[in-house]
């Protein structure tokens, strides 16, 4: 390795916007046009324990029961500390290790989801609190979709459910996403229409990367990009 620090990407957006698509056309293309970047896809959930728990309570497979004997779901703002808890495990375990060797690291997911969905059960500002240490990225690209495009996506892409699939906290999450966005301003921000073709969103991505990773400031297009 070089001994030159790499970069952390971060791709964000409601259920069915795109995040996971994005993120793996962005690492193909990055490897193609310039492999002497080394490139790691990631994901939050994360791999990790706590990213593992994570998934099963979404899909509605971890149930608990009161001292009475009562079940009853996961507690709303314990999963909001796991979503932390997790999030400083895999950058401890895999982004922060990775981007000092010289990676590029891009994330599906990171601060902003815990923002967004987190904060329709407790204050954002208590979400922003526990997430404090984690260490913010060098670009964070938003994919906005009104939330009925994401859920019907959802829906037509995937059989069941997770918790957070419903219109109705969707709706809520689309708006606290606007919210979740004015946090962390020292963090460089591309807000993409997510609606449109993946090849379109996919090139935007491209530019916008560029412009961080590779320097190339001189493809800014104003139009495409809005940067805040
Ligand atoms: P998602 O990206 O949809 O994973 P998959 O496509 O594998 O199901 O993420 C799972 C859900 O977790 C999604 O509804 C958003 C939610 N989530 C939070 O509520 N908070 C967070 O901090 C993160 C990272 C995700």
């Amino acid at each position: 390795m070089s001994g030159r620090r790499g970069f952390f990407v971060v791709i964000e957006g409601l259920d069915g916007s795109g995040t996971s698509t994005q993120v793996q056309l962005l690492a193909e293309r990055m490897r193609s046009e310039h492999p002497d970047l080394p490139v790691a896809v990631t994901a939050e959930p994360s791999s990790g324990p706590a990213g593992s728990l994570i998934r099963q309570i979404l899909k509605g497979r971890v149930t608990t029961v009161t001292a009475l004997g009562q079940s009853q779901p996961f507690d709303r703002k314990a999963l909001a500390l796991l979503f932390a808890a997790d999030r400083l495990d895999h950058v401890a375990c895999e982004i922060e290790p990775l981007v000092q060797a010289g990676w590029l690291v891009v994330s599906d997911r990171y601060v902003w989801s815990s923002l967004a969905y987190q904060s329709l059960d407790a204050p954002m500002e208590w979400v922003a609190q526990i997430n404090r240490f984690a260490p913010p990225p060098d670009l964070l690209i938003m994919l906005n979709i009104p939330h009925a495009v994401g859920l019907s996506r959802v829906n037509a892409t995937r059989p069941g459910r997770e918790i957070f699939e419903t219109e109705e906290f969707l709706a809520k999450a689309e708006v606290a996403y606007q919210e979740a966005m004015a946090e962390w301003r020292a963090t460089p921000v591309c807000i993409l229409d997510g609606t449109r073709s993946k090849e379109d969103v996919a090139e935007d991505v491209w530019v916008a990367v560029r412009q961080i990773v590779l320097k190339t400031s001189s493809l800014a297009d104003e139009n495409r990009l809005n940067w805040i």
